[in-house]
């Protein structure tokens, strides 16, 4: 993600970001958050990776360049966002692009001051000097880590706190995940419209599905309708998983051609303004779904219809994943892949080696989104403007002795919801699920 000078909030409005640092502010008494934006990776040599700012960072700031740090303190009922940003250098913009000056960036990002990044060190002591507790995320930016451990031990700040240290270094986690958890109207716009491209390109991928294609073309396809319709790219790296790859969780080195009477399972999402989608469909390669994969894909169809149904504000999210578990392990009843009493199954979790993973996550910012699963040693309630995914799955990868015919079959079925007052609203219902309209989808577009 380049800072696009021509929209540098990526067209949210300022005063969004400036109502959610006065949040932080409110909660900060006289603690100090210190956030990076990261920085730029090297591929090799002297090419760099695309960049993306840090979510936190751009949650707080708007600011989309590398190598800044936000510093964020309150002052009573207000507080002071103190930037530190690369210095332009015109030589290095010749190669990588026009960035914004410092008194720009003021202006535009509702600073209160505005530093060259080179003078971190020189103004940290004094910035923490007084800071009850450090807000820092530790582990991602070193170099910020490095300077944020020696500003504490500098003499400056040693004898202003009279030899105290800070009350400790937090996460910035507990200041802002609850926040990002809820998402505004600005949010949901992007969410909403990630969410659309990402159901559009899903079907016109399938244009190109059938037997000898290579997953990659697939992954091709989708990430071109991302493209073609405004976003930045995916999301995450495509899973395009065909016949036994369908079965590996975050397989996605999609090199395999795809063969007649596999299935493909297909797991993509756009990101557009930083925002992500995430949709998965699994389709026969070849338009028809055998008996057994189809009778494996209604118990997952069934179960994702179980799960969407049950959303609604006022209902824990460990209930979304409880009657989703209850119709997969149901199913497997049925199917004869588990024995026994479905009580035993759930105590022992048996169906967890056809289905190893939860039923939802939160999406926004980032794809697997902040925000605690448990709240107190409960699990936490939905709430309206919550953005979830709701993704069953049975995975049977050609391990489990007895189940060959199910050998390589891996079903997995995803869609984005939002939580409103009254239930939830479905986000990506462009796209099917019934078997019959997934094949015809497969089959029209051949
Ligand atoms: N694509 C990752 C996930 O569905 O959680
Ligand atoms: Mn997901
Ligand atoms: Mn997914």
């Amino acid at each position: 993600m380049d800072c696009n000078l021509k929209e540098p909030m990526l067209g949210f409005s300022p005063e969004l970001f400036e109502a959610r640092r006065k949040t932080v502010f409110s909660k900060l008494d006289n603690s100090v958050l210190l956030l990076s934006s990261g920085s730029v990776k090297k591929k090799s040599h002297d090419i760099e990776f695309p960049f993306r700012p840090e979510s936190d960072f751009f949650y707080l700031t708007g600011l989309c360049e590398s190598e800044c740090v936000a510093l964020l303190r309150s002052n009573g009922s207000d507080g002071d966002l103190v930037l530190f940003v690369p210095v332009r250098d015109l030589n290095k913009e010749r190669w990588t692009g026009e960035r914004m000056g410092l008194e720009e960036i003021k202006k535009r990002y509702g600073a209160t001051e505005v530093h060259g990044k080179h003078q971190l060190g020189q103004h940290l002591p004094s910035l923490l000097s007084q800071a009850g507790k450090i807000y820092f995320r530790t582990g991602t930016d070193h170099q910020l880590e490095e300077l944020l451990l020696s500003s504490l031990n500098h003499d400056q700040v040693q004898e202003s706190r009279g030899n105290r240290k800070p009350a400790g270094i937090l996460d910035p986690g507990s200041l802002l995940d609850d926040m990002r958890l809820f998402k505004d109207a600005e949010e949901l716009d992007r969410i909403r419209r990630a969410a659309v491209i990402t159901s559009e390109s899903f079907r016109e991928m399938l244009a190109y599905c059938g037997p000898g294609v290579g997953e990659w073309e697939l992954e091709a396809a989708l990430e071109f309708g991302f493209r073609k319709r405004g976003a930045s790219g995916p999301a995450y790296p495509t899973i395009v998983g065909s016949g036994g790859n369908g079965c590996v969780l975050h397989y996605s080195s999609n090199c395999q051609r795809m063969e007649s009477g596999d299935l493909v399972l297909v797991d993509g999402g756009a990101e557009l303004d930083l925002y992500a989608a995430d949709i998965t469909r699994t389709f026969p390669v070849s338009g028809s779904f055998s008996e057994i994969q189809k009778s494996v894909y209604e118990v997952v169809k069934e179960a994702h219809g179980c799960g969407i149904k049950r959303l609604a504000p006022g209902v824990a999210i460990e209930n979304i994943h409880e009657v989703t578990v209850m119709k997969l392990v149901e199913g497997l009843l049925d199917l004869g892949i588990l024995k026994g009493s479905t009580d035993e199954i759930l105590e022992k979790e048996t169906y967890k080696i056809f289905f190893p993973h939860k039923t939802s996550h939160w999406l926004g910012l980032d794809i697997h989104d902040v925000g605690t699963y448990m709240v107190q040693d409960r699990s936490r309630v939905l709430e309206p403007n919550m953005v979830l995914t709701v993704e069953p799955g049975l995975y049977f990868p050609s391990l489990n002795k007895g189940l060959e015919e199910f050998f390589n079959i891996g079903i997995r079925i995803e869609d984005d919801l939002l939580i409103t007052d009254s239930g939830s609203e479905l986000l990506t219902p462009q796209l099917p699920v019934n078997a019959e309209e997934i094949e015809s989808l497969v089959q029209v577009s051949k």
